[in-house]
């Protein structure tokens, strides 16, 4: 189909003689004239048609007509202005069609927005975000993330529902998968890179995907680990920890962000208008798009503190959430509520103005079609270069956590692989579970790699067992495997269905009897190098004991098979690191690296002081742990300051060697320690990471500096402050690092 080309509006009727031309609704017009297009455009609306650029709705109720009231169908709803955008239409076909409804058949000819879930790849699935978080790589998140915007975009989509940017603590909660972990400095630097990558450098661009930060705010920190519970803590810890990317998301430029499910110290957050309106659009000054998280602005009448789906819509209007994502309260149950003067026009008018500014920002005004045409989505989906990008992703986002004897890499002269466990050949545990338009045929697995690169003949495959039950029938057959090979490569893990939303787990061992086969296959005395597929930091200390080496590959990708054969056989040297901590047992959450030295610190050696008596206190692998192929050391650690005032800078720098054989890279890590502040910190703090590639033998000087931001925290009275005393520094290749030094800072505020 060529590409119509859509008339300005001029051909829409809508430049009216003495009005301000509303073909100047896109980014290029001043911001002035696009407030006044805009206006003129809002003067001619009705109440209906406004209320409709608040409603959005999803794909399957335009298929079942359910959008419509009176049983229109979702064309009617369209053409009569009933609908301002739509969740989950995929296709050029199917976008164009519907954008054609609106911008030839309903009377003001508003364009349409289509959104979409592209967390981690649309049709080419990049490794899930905890996996990309853990490359210690933001330009290639950023990568990841324009591929991303290139095929979405090219399929007709206009905004996607990411970076997801909960800070997370708790492995229960499912959703680790889809955010950058426990840290809110990698986190921000995450957020902001995916941000980067989403949008491109001019929303107008037919590439340029609209970015959302979600969930807004704290949804990581559900009670028990339990989606959707709720989340209470001190304004502190709201705003030191799980703030700052969303801060992040804002200053990269998101235009959008989505209210988060859960209620936070008691106001659910689709009715906190004092940390939308409040904080993000007054103080943060940020006045882009609020979209509800699917049904939650109804669900505020489970929450308790609306009574009915008027007064849910109300609240969350007034709140400042400008999108009601398909529960339709906005369009069907606030029209009354304002014609009664119940609730002010301007409030509907704030949210309407936002949602058309969207649309100007994104220019489909002027092209409706954001420059999707078939011929675009056939040459930008799933390209050769995309896969590679997928391939190097996965590759740089997976984690080496044990390797005795260097059990790894495998030599390619190696005889005979046994390929075990129930993900060897899963293609949906390298998609994950927000796989986009990802398909399953489209995946790579590890056998169909290894198969590939070793030949048929040198790999034996048994699935051993399934993911959950007890069944041990397959275990005689993985075993005899084992036994006929030279070394077994065992993938297990999570089935994706086991993470991401609506999928907390009460244990983080590995589910079903997978260790079992695992002990089953150590006992034939060959090597097993484990291999785990999954979304969440899991319990796997059994495991480990049992294995030669245990790698952490997560949810990869559609290239993850190959990217893992690369990194088993050396071709690719790992070097990611973990992005969240990896708790002993269940028992010991929420456990993360920054955490408070309490006033009995642990200590093996006193009874009395803070520990558990039935396991150690310290993690299986803490945040920013992973091991590579060759060893570095650090050494030369140079602070320039021995002292700086509170808003000094400060410049640290050390030597990194690369001690092995081969090259690799390492991220060097930089934590922070204020000893004595006036409300307790935590005793390190992320403030600075680099990821160098050296050769064998090579040393590099890596320099840091430091500012206000690294030292600054909430205090008692909740300002931001930096308060004079003893910095202490870490620097080294994970949280326990142990290479330090200090420094004072003299002056305080
Ligand atoms: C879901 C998720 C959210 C997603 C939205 C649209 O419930 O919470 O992350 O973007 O609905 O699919």
């Amino acid at each position: 189909m060529s590409r119509v080309v859509i008339p300005s509006l001029v051909a829409f009727g809508l430049l009216l003689p003495g009005y301000a031309s509303a073909a100047e609704c896109n980014a290029s017009a001043t911001p002035a004239r696009q407030k006044a297009a805009i206006h003129t455009l809002m003067s001619r609306m009705t109440l209906a048609e406004k209320l409709g650029q608040l409603n959005q709705i999803g794909r399957q109720a335009v298929a079942t007509g359910a959008a419509g009231t009176q049983g229109q169908s979702g064309d009617d709803v369209i053409a009569a202005g009933g609908v301002g955008s739509f969740l989950g239409v995929r296709g050029v076909a199917e976008t164009r069609h519907l954008q054609e409804i609106a911008v030839t058949r309903s009377r003001l000819k508003i364009p349409l927005l289509f959104a979409d879930d592209v967390i981690h790849g649309y049709r080419t699935t990049f490794p899930v975000p905890l996996a990309e978080a853990g490359s210690f790589d933001p330009e290639m998140a950023e990568r990841s993330a324009r591929i991303a915007a290139v095929e979405a975009t090219a399929s007709g989509i206009h905004w996607t529902y990411a970076p997801m940017v909960d800070i997370a603590r708790d492995p229960r909660w499912g959703r680790v998968v889809e955010g950058s972990g426990e840290d809110p400095y990698l986190g921000s630097l995450m957020a902001a890179a995916r941000v980067r990558g989403f949008q491109g450098r001019d929303l107008t661009a037919h590439d340029s995907l609209l970015a959302t930060a979600k969930h807004f705010v704290a949804y990581g920190a559900a009670e028990g680990g339990r989606d959707y519970n709720i989340a209470s803590m001190s304004p502190q810890t709201l705003h030191d920890v799980y703030l700052p990317p969303f801060k992040a998301a804002v200053d990269a430029g998101a235009g959008s962000i989505m209210a988060s499910f859960n209620e936070l110290d008691g106001t659910p957050m689709h009715a906190n208008g004092a940390l939308i309106n409040g904080l993000l659009r007054k103080q943060w000054r940020w006045n882009g798009l609020v979209v509800s998280d699917y049904t939650g602005v109804m669900e505020l009448m489970h929450h308790g503190i609306a009574d009915n789906r008027a007064d849910a819509g109300e609240r969350a209007l007034r709140a400042g959430v400008d999108v009601d994502m398909v529960s339709e309260i906005y369009a069907k149950d606030l029209p009354q509520r304002v014609s009664s003067g119940h609730l002010p026009l301007a409030v509907v008018d704030a949210s309407v103005e936002r949602v058309l500014a969207t649309k100007c920002r994104l220019g489909l005004f002027d092209d409706p079609y954001h420059g999707a045409d078939v011929a675009r989505e056939r040459a930008s989906i799933l390209t050769a270069e995309h896969r590679r990008a997928a391939r190097d992703a996965a590759g740089r986002s997976i984690v080496l956590l044990k390797n005795t004897q260097e059990a790894l890499p495998l030599r390619k002269d190696i005889g005979k692989v046994a390929v075990i466990g129930p993900l060897a050949d899963e293609p949906w545990a390298m998609l994950g579970n927000w796989p986009g338009d990802g398909k399953p045929e489209d995946a790579v697995t590890p056998l169909a790699a290894l198969k590939k690169s070793l030949g048929e003949r040198r790999v034996a495959y048994a699935r051993g067992t399934g993911l959950l039950g007890d069944d041990r029938s397959g275990f005689d057959a993985a075993v005899a495997e084992a036994k006929s090979s030279d070394v077994v490569l065992l993938f297990v893990g999570e089935g994706p269905e086991m993470s991401a939303e609506a999928a907390s787990r009460s244990s983080l061992d590995l589910p079903g009897n997978q260790q079992a086969l695992a002990d089953a296959l150590a006992a034939t005395g060959k090597p097993v190098i484990a291999i785990l597929l999954n979304g969440r930091p899991l319990s796997v200390g059994k495991l480990a004991d049992a294995s030669s080496a245990l790698v952490e590959a997560w949810f990869p990708g559609i290239e993850g098979g190959n990217a893992i054969g690369d990194v088993l056989f050396g071709d690719v040297n790992p070097a990611a690191r973990l992005a969240i901590t990896f708790p002993r047992n269940v028992g010991q959450v929420p456990i993360y690296y920054a955490h408070k030295n309490t006033g009995r610190p642990p200590n093996a050696g006193e009874k009395y002081t803070s520990k558990y008596i039935d396991v150690p206190w310290t993690p299986l692998y803490p945040f920013g742990f992973g091991l590579s192929y060759t060893t570095f050391r650090y050494d030369g650690l140079k602070i320039a300051s021995p002292r700086i005032a509170a808003n000094g800078r400060q410049k640290v720098s050390v030597a990194v060697t690369n001690t092995g054989k081969r090259a690799g890279d390492e991220v060097v890590q930089l934590y922070l320690r204020d000893e004595v502040a006036s409300v307790t910190r935590p005793l390190r703090q992320l403030r600075g990471f680099r990821r160098i590639h050296l050769d064998a033998g090579e040393s590099r000087v890596v320099e840091f500096e430091l500012g206000r931001e690294d030292y600054a925290f909430h205090d008692a009275a909740m300002h931001k402050v930096v308060e004079p005393g003893r910095f202490d520094v870490f620097i080294g290749g994970s949280s326990e690092a142990t290479l330090s030094g200090s420094f004072e800072v003299t002056a305080g505020r």
